[in-house]
């Protein structure tokens, strides 16, 4: 699971684009699976993610930067309830394939 402290940018940024409303926590929770073929990336050098199977990169805020994926990265919903962290993870949900 790839969770990361949202920066005030792309907080404010996914907020307009989607009408999205601030968590508290101010974080952001991605599936771990890249939408191209579902492979696991990787955090890289603190500015994007990375998906070796195909050389596919996101942004901090989970948008496609480069290569075949051909959506951003899908969320899953944050809370924060007396000091833990709660994910809404999808039912369907399953781990990622290996890195190529
Ligand atoms: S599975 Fe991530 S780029 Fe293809």
């Amino acid at each position: 699971m790839q969770l990361a402290p949202a920066p005030s940018a792309a907080r404010q940024s996914l907020q307009q684009r989607r009408s999205l409303p601030e968590g508290a926590s101010g974080l952001l929770a991605f599936d771990p699976r890249c939408t191209h073929a579902k492979c696991a990336y990787e955090w890289t050098d603190k500015s994007k993610f990375a998906c070796l199977c195909h050389e596919g990169f996101f942004g901090v805020d989970g948008a496609v930067i480069s290569g075949p994926p051909p959506r951003a990265l899908d969320r899953f919903a944050v809370r924060e309830t007396n000091g833990k962290v709660e994910l809404e993870v999808p039912a369907d949900f399953s781990t990622p394939r290996p890195k190529a």
